[in-house]
């Protein structure tokens, strides 16, 4: 057997092949199925842009109808799952709640055809349609109201936004989250796309794929950086405390969040939309103080770390423009979730199709021929 240098992370070693996006990290060029993201956030829809990542091809007007028509009525949850949901505690993450949830319906959606594409389809439509629901759900609940129940009339992001705000969104705001849901909707081998991959290849169901999924994208140095971005902006409090602040950090060798990335060596592709995307929030909302706060340390950071090809991320801007939209920022990263689980599903999809499950190797830097000591012993 060829023995392969050991990477912490596994950095640069590749885990799959696959043709659902690709990231050109010099360039910062982002494209899903060949497609550029700038291009797809401009003229398509998060619904279209999941159909593509997931069937490989964009569809048909009927193509796009009828699978519009599927999410939209499948989008209520089983008063069960609503039942659970509610004995959640309230201080909960609704990270945890999310991925409680999801697994939840593998409970009641338990058989596993994974050859049949039926199947496939229907898990794919499930999970889109009610992923938002949950997310909605968990919200009103922990602040002591019901659910309201989806709104048929509405589309994918414009529905969102009126059950989790209880009134029917702007325009402008239901058509730039619907954006931003494109934006994050799949990004290559991250963390969360690999765990679903793993959790794929034993033949599981795409209950536990998604859960799965859901619980690696939670932590600060993945998808839960977009709630620290904001937690760090209001500590800074002024453009005056930038330079000082980001010093501070760099002194403690401390991350700066929403700045780096494994791939990128320059500006994040989706960064640069989701500014301009913040900039028409506050064009017809008002300005945010913590925009200014937000320019002065792209700036300060680039003097600083350019060097190394530290600049800003996708969570940095986008923060903000979910903030503007008067969003709670724990509920960032589950609505990158929301976005994210299409992008899981097409790489379920693809490990389905010539699946080999995960099975690395380690390098052992253990003891050998211990003997065992008796415990009153020890
Ligand atoms: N602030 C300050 N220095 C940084 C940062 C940062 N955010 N990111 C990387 N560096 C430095 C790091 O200290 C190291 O310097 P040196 O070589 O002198 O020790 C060098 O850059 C390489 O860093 P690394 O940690 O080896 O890079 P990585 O590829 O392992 O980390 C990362 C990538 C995204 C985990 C990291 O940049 C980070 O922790 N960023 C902050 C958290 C964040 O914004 N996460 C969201 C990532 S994008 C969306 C997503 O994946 O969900």
């Amino acid at each position: 057997m060829m023995v392969c240098e050991y990477k912490p992370g596994l950095e640069g070693i590749p885990a799959a092949q696959s043709s659902i996006s690709h990231v050109d990290g010099q360039k910062g060029i982002l494209e899903y199925r060949g497609i550029r993201i700038e291009e797809l956030a401009e003229k398509s829809s998060f619904l279209e842009t999941a159909y593509l990542l997931i069937w490989g091809e964009l569809p048909s007007k009927e193509e796009l109808e009828a699978f519009e028509y599927e999410v939209r009525y499948h989008r209520r949850i089983k008063y069960r799952i609503r039942d659970m949901m509610k004995c959640f505690p309230e201080s909960g993450h609704p990270m945890d709640a999310l991925q409680a949830s999801a697994a939840a319906l593998g409970l009641f959606y338990s058989r596993r055809d994974l050859h049949n594409p039926a199947y496939i389809r229907d898990s794919v439509v499930r999970l889109l349609a009610t992923i938002p629901t949950m997310v909605a759900a968990f919200q009103l609940m922990r602040k002591g109201n019901d659910p309201v129940r989806p709104r048929d009339d509405l589309d994918y992001s414009a529905n969102f936004l009126y059950m989790l705000n209880e009134k029917e969104p702007d325009a402008l705001a239901a058509k730039i989250f619907d954006i931003c849901l494109i934006l994050h909707v799949e990004h290559t081998m991250n963390a969360s796309t690999f765990s679903a991959r793993v959790t794929a290849s034993t033949l599981t169901d795409p209950y536990a794929v998604v859960a799965s999924a859901v619980g690696t994208l939670g932590g600060p140095l993945h998808g839960g950086a977009n709630e620290e971005v904001i937690q760090m902006l209001e500590e800074i409090g002024s453009v005056e405390n930038v330079r000082p602040y980001v010093d501070n950090l760099l002194q403690r060798k401390a991350k700066i969040m929403g700045f780096g990335h494994r791939v990128y060596k320059v500006k994040d592709p989706r960064a640069t939309v989701l500014q301009n995307l913040a900039e028409q929030l506050f064009a017809k909302f008002g300005h945010d103080k913590y925009y200014d706060i937000a320019l002065e340390m792209e700036q300060v950071v680039a003097e600083k770390l350019s060097g190394k090809g530290i600049y800003p991320n996708v969570d940095f801007y986008s923060g903000l423009v979910y903030g503007k939209m008067g969003i709670p920022t724990d509920l960032f990263t589950p609505i990158f979730a929301i976005a994210r689980v299409a992008g899981w599903l097409a790489h379920w999809k693809e490990q389905l199709a010539e699946n080999r499950i995960f099975r690395p190797t380690q390098i052992y830097n253990g003891r050998h021929e211990i003997p065992y000591i008796p415990i009153d012993q020890r």
